[in-house]
């Protein structure tokens, strides 16, 4: 596992943007996993507009989301299909048919789960994952508990995660409180990751998640497993991090980092 400290919000969502721009560009059938929620809206702002301005190509791109929730058709506002249709999917030239969700509606969980599993093997497996992280320290929504090894399946969501989310709904109680996600095992099968969080509110969970020790009380802790995660974060949610220093260093002086700076 890597940290990134960038300045800024925008600034942590632009390296992220510029990582998913970069990859896209060199592979132009990637398997993209995707996220939703409020981190992820400036991340896909950036991605259309490169689309936009600079003709940056999604037309034989695959994505695969993290999660939805149980209950809510697509045509739901609330629907992370929705969401992506409206944050990316209709803002770039994708294939719509390229583009997977778990299905809200379907009534067999099992079946839906198994399914999903199949059509991410089917297409060779994730490249690169783009994640958010809850406050609950969940990943997709792998809640607290979940097994490090969890595949895809439907999972009941926590009161914290239910308090972070439920803004977006009126009435607030009338947000589903289960969810299908991939699971830990899922995501950790990713070729790549890259975590972004951004603002003080997510700055205990990160320090938990990076620098603690591996928990499945935290979810996103299993990462440090991975062998190549980089962990995006802006100065307010790098505020607890012990190894600040090391991190700016790495940033400064990895060859890796040097074309997107500047
Ligand atoms: C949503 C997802 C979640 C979010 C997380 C952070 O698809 O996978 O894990 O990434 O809840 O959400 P925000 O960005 O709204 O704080």
């Amino acid at each position: 596992m890597e940290v990134i400290i960038r300045p800024t919000a925008d600034a942590a969502a632009e390296l992220t943007a510029q990582i998913i721009k970069k990859t896209v560009a060199t592979r132009p059938n990637l398997v993209l996993g995707l996220a939703t929620g409020g981190t992820m809206e400036t991340v896909y702002d950036k991605l259309a507009r490169e689309h936009k301005e600079n003709n940056l190509d999604f037309s034989l791109t695959r994505t695969f989301n993290l999660d939805e929730y149980i209950g809510l058709p697509p045509e739901d506002k609330n629907s992370y299909r929705y969401y992506m249709n409206k944050n990316l999917f209709s803002r770039i030239n994708i294939d719509l048919r390229n583009t997977h969700l778990p299905n809200g509606m379907a009534e067999n969980y099992t079946a839906e789960s198994e399914k999903y599993e199949q059509l991410i093997k089917d297409n060779g497996g994730i490249d690169l994952q783009l994640l958010g992280i809850g406050r609950s320290g969940h990943i997709g929504f792998n809640e607290p508990l979940s097994a490090l090894q969890s595949r895809t399946r439907e999972k009941a969501l926590t009161p914290v995660t239910y308090e972070q989310n439920s803004i977006y709904f009126v009435p607030p109680e009338s947000m589903p409180k289960r969810a299908f996600t991939m699971g830990i095992g899922t995501i950790l099968d990713a070729r790549r990751i890259v975590l972004l969080a951004t603002g003080e509110a997510k700055a205990e969970i990160i320090s938990k998640a990076v620098e603690g020790p591996v928990t499945s009380m935290i979810s996103a802790s299993a990462l440090q497993l991975h062998p190549k995660t980089t962990v995006i974060v802006d100065e307010a949610a790098s505020k607890n991090l012990k190894e600040k220093e090391y991190y700016r260093w790495l940033f400064d002086n990895e060859p890796e980092w040097e074309e997107y700076k500047g």
